[in-house]
């Protein structure tokens, strides 16, 4: 395969990755996922984390993840563009959604762990946190599948361009969120 078309597909393949948190910020608000509770004289997740945000973001993952499998389906019915068939494309993108904001659950975690505040900049683990949750569920679920696609051979490829473009995607989507005043700031 073409090595550009190789470290495109590792964007195409991570899409369901990288919705549910931007969606999070327009879906969220309410009742935390935490409750209000504290650990240890910090909250557990904070204020930042809610049940609405996690199931929007979960929904927004796994639509987006049908349409593509539907337009892939069209040009490509025998790998659906690396999904490889209707089951499996499905399976891994209800695995990357959740992912996502379980890594991004985890992150804040650490986050209040470290006493750093809701809100405040974290770098790395805010540009990161949902990107490793969706790799390593997926990892769990869909080993070969996530091998053959991010690791072997030239794929390897794919998660070389995807942490790359992470960091840059980040920047710029919460920057149209700040600017939305969807975010209070532009991190
Ligand atoms: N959000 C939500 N539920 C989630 C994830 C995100 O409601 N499960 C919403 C919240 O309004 C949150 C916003 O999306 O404030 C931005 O998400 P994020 O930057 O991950 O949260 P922070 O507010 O920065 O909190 P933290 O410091 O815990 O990361
Ligand atoms: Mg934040």
């Amino acid at each position: 395969m073409d090595a550009v078309l190789v470290a495109l597909s590792g964007i195409w393949l991570m899409l369901p990755s990288l919705l549910p948190n931007p969606a999070a910020v327009v879906f969220g608000g309410g009742t935390p996922v935490d409750f209000g509770k504290s650990w240890r004289g910090k909250r557990m997740l904070g204020d930042g984390k809610t049940w609405l945000g996690l199931i929007g973001g979960v929904a927004a993952g796994v639509s987006l993840g049908i349409v593509m499998l539907f337009v892939a389906f069209q040009f490509d019915p025998e790998d659906f563009w690396g999904f490889e068939s209707c089951a499996n494309g499905l399976g891994v993108i209800f695995v990357l959604s959740l992912g996502s904001l379980l890594g991004d659950m985890a992150g804040s975690f650490v986050k209040r762990r470290l006493g750093i505040p809701r809100g405040a900049k974290a770098p790395g683990l805010d540009q990161y946190d949902f990107l490793v949750g969706s790799i390593l569920l997926v990892l769990l679920v869909y080993p070969d599948w996530f091998i053959r696609s991010f690791i072997e051979g030239e794929h390897i490829l794919a998660l070389v361009t995807l942490f790359v473009a992470v960091p840059i995607l980040h920047k710029v989507v919460n920057v149209i969120g700040y600017k939305m005043g969807k975010k209070d700031v532009p991190w």
